[in-house]
């Protein structure tokens, strides 16, 4: 009798295991799952700032806090001298937003997660927040909760959902007068952002906390190890949330969930911790800019580069996209995205649920293979960025001992392979025109 009731408290000790607001009790929980399995997520830049959507989604912030006389000129030309930043929330419509339209776009690309900015520095929440009042989409704008339609859209196509969130505000008075005071007291944090947070997290139970904004103050300051701890031991989402690494001074790349270190960062190296790309499909800018011309986006071949390339090292990508402030997605965006999932229906083994392969992550021969592996399935897969120019392909991280066969995905012809130097010849079969490989053709290798 006692010893059942000993191995049974035993027993939830081990599932409950209880985290502590210091960051080596945080950074002891496991990644859940998912997130490893999942390589691909879009991210949403979609705010106030969409109106203006010109240069980028800081507009506020290049045109009062450190002037920018592209900015000062663009309102000069514009709008009369009295306008203010907040008149461009009335003009934020989202009149064509329809989440059920993203969401089959996102699904279409082959993403497996979904992240929005509910919020992001100028403070407007896209969600009816009790801390935002008269700030938010529900009471200006486009009169609807973009964060709830999402969510829902999101999960109904099979997708998990994550909600982008910045701890400063640029022009909240409380913010910047503890900013004025070196951080002395914490008003803002505890009457605004920890409720905002927590009232975010119960209402939409998001699968990721992305937390950015941090970056000028202490992680004391942000109170985030406590927040986390109430997110990992209390929260509805504890089991399965993960979160990033933007949580104060000092904690990129270092605590937290995932790192994502810098925007747009792309090691070239495994990593020893798991790690996200965030990256623009327009170079230049998170949020829409009606300036972008064509070559300021990333073509199909460049944005695979930077998909294989993360997962090859261990990271995941998260391939952003700003919308037009009627909620409109422009149809460069929708194109790049499903060319993307064109791609991965065809060569997503390689991608979904594959690890690093740990001999070899890429080829300095040509510099454009890039290796994936499954080890339960004996598999290596390589990635040929850039279409061959010749008959034979070289692999210099293969040796020929090693092979059992070749596969190439979309091509049903038998694939011959010789050994030449270190690594092996793989010979590309005949193109032709209805072949479903556009792009980055994918070798799957049986090793021995
Ligand atoms: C952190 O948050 C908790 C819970 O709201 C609170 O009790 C604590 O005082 C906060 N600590 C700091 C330093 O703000
Ligand atoms: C992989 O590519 C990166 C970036 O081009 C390079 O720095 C690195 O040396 C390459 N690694 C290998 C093993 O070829």
């Amino acid at each position: 009798m006692n010893f059942i009731i000993v191995f049974i408290s035993l027993l939830s000790l081990v599932s409950a295991i209880h985290y502590e607001p210091n960051w080596k009790s945080i950074d002891s929980r496991p990644l859940p799952k998912w997130y490893d399995e999942a390589k691909v997520g879009i991210f949403i830049h979609f705010g106030v700032f969409s109106v203006p959507s010109y240069v980028d989604e800081w507009f506020w912030d290049w045109w009062l806090l450190r002037p920018n006389q592209q900015i000062i000129n663009f309102m000069k030309k514009h709008y009369s001298p009295s306008f203010t930043y907040p008149e461009f929330g009335p003009q934020f419509t989202a009149e064509w937003f329809n989440a059920n339209q993203w969401a089959k776009l996102f699904e279409r690309s082959g993403a497996k997660y979904v992240v929005l900015t509910t919020k992001h520095h100028e403070g407007f929440t896209l969600w009816p927040s009790k801390f935002s009042f008269t700030w938010n989409s529900v009471d200006i704008g486009p009169k609807r909760d973009i964060v709830g339609e999402l969510e829902h859209a999101v999960r109904a196509h099979g997708l998990r959902f994550g909600t982008y969130h910045s701890l400063m505000e640029w022009f909240h008075p409380l913010y910047l007068k503890e900013k004025g005071s070196k951080w002395k007291t914490d008003l803002f944090v505890r009457t605004k952002i920890r409720p905002e947070m927590e009232e975010l997290v119960n209402t939409y139970k998001p699968d990721i906390v992305w937390s950015d904004g941090d970056a000028e103050a202490p992680d004391t300051y942000w109170n985030s190890t406590d927040f986390l701890a109430w997110l990992y031991n209390e929260s509805p989402v504890k089991d399965h949330v993960v979160v990033n690494d933007r949580w104060g001074i000092g904690t990129h790349g270092k605590h937290g969930g995932f790192h994502n270190s810098a925007d747009r960062y792309n090691p070239g190296v495994i990593q020893k911790h798991k790690w996200e790309s965030a990256i623009t499909i327009d170079r230049h800018s998170w949020g829409f800019r009606r300036e972008a011309t064509l070559t300021d986006y990333l073509t199909i071949d460049q944005l695979l580069f930077q998909l294989v390339s993360a997962v090859s090292c261990g990271g995941n990508i998260l391939i952003n996209v700003g919308p037009r402030k009627d909620g409109t997605i422009s149809p460069i965006f929708q194109e790049r995205l499903t060319q993307l999932g064109d791609w991965l229906a065809l060569n997503g083994e390689g991608i979904y649920s594959s690890k690093p392969w740990t001999t070899c992550q890429n080829d300095t021969s040509t510099k454009d293979i890039w290796y994936t592996s499954k080890p339960e399935m004996n598999s290596v897969y390589g990635f040929v960025l850039n279409w061959p120019t010749t008959d034979s392909i070289h692999f210099g991280c293969l040796k020929i001992e090693q092979i059992q066969s070749v596969q190439l995905f979309g091509s049903n012809e038998i694939i011959n392979f010789n050994a030449n130097g270190n690594g092996i010849d793989v010979h590309m079969p005949r193109w032709t025109p209805d072949q479903p490989i556009k792009h980055c053709p994918t070798f799957k290798f049986i090793v021995k």
